[in-house]
């Protein structure tokens, strides 16, 4: 897939999705779910399958975990895992209504082939709260991944960690703050960093593109990019023409469902980085 535009080059991904089969807003652990608001199910999945084939239009790999009954958030596999050169390191949730996804994802990538795999030992979000930009990893902290978790993820990955502290609740995975565009171009919303980590961002990324309010509040920064191609919600549309702006080019969608539980498109996905070598998975079980 060759899309280049002013300099700009799509490069083909592999990402993980869970189709919402099981997804409701039966519990409230951020600010957007409101248990008692009804859930459109069978439009959560439709979503999710445009979300799917949009990707897969693109050019990129999709591939599908099984959603499990009593886990209605898995449908949000940004969280599953960080997988950087074909290591794993498997989420370890902040609150026990998503403990029990850590081993059905865990069990997928085992089954998978990937190695090595390993459970993180502190609360740690995956790739939620853990974006690579360049060659380093930045960490999103506070309302869900701990900041203890640092050492573990630049250890495994031999990579160095840009802890990043988040302050507004709304914004409680740092996908939901920041998006990555493109090797070291980033978008982010200023007001969900502490003073600290806004001046570390300022200072690595001056040319990053500062989001609104309004844009960040419906998501607009969870946004999976391929380096030319930016998939963001629909409503985002300031944030779009910005983007177009610099040659990037915005594909919209619909996740409205999926916002009642506080997610967007990012959130519904998991870069799976393989490296080569070893660690490289191997033939897909029929698991999907
Ligand atoms: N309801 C889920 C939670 O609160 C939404 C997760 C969204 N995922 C993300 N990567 N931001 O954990």
């Amino acid at each position: 897939m060759a899309a280049h535009t002013v300099g700009r080059v799509a490069r083909p991904r592999s990402y993980l999705m869970c189709p919402p089969d099981h997804f409701t807003v039966d519990y409230s652990i951020n600010p957007w779910m409101e248990p008692g608001r009804p859930v459109d199910t069978p439009l959560a999945q439709a979503q999710c399958t445009a979300l799917r084939d949009v990707l897969r239009g693109l050019g990129h790999r999709v591939e599908l975990a099984p959603p499990r009954p009593g886990l209605p958030d898995m449908v949000f596999t940004a969280n599953a895992a960080t997988v950087i050169d074909g290591r794993v390191l498997v989420a370890s949730f902040r609150h026990r209504e998503r403990a029990g996804e850590s081993a059905a994802f865990e069990r997928w990538f085992r089954l998978r082939g990937y190695r090595p795999v390993r459970r993180a030992g502190e609360a740690n979000e995956g790739e939620g709260d853990h974006l690579l930009a360049g060659g380093v990893i930045l960490a999103g902290h506070g309302p869900r991944s701990d900041p203890g978790s640092h050492p573990e993820t630049g250890g495994y990955f031999g990579r160095p960690v840009v802890a990043l502290r988040l302050v507004d609740p709304r914004y409680y995975h740092l996908d939901t703050a920041l998006a990555v565009l493109d090797g070291r171009e980033i978008m982010y919303l200023p007001g969900a960093f502490c003073a600290e980590s806004l001046n570390r961002l300022r200072d690595l990324f001056p040319d990053a593109i500062e989001a609104d309010d309004e844009d960040a509040a419906v998501f607009g920064l969870n946004a999976i990019s391929d380096g030319y191609h930016v998939v963001l919600p629909a409503a985002a549309s300031r944030l779009a023409g910005r983007l177009a702006e610099r040659g990037y080019q915005p594909v919209p969608v619909e996740l409205g469902e999926l916002l009642k539980a506080g997610g967007g498109p990012k959130c519904c996905v998991l870069e799976l980085r393989a490296g080569p070598g070893p660690s490289r998975p191997g033939p897909s079980p029929a698991l999907n």
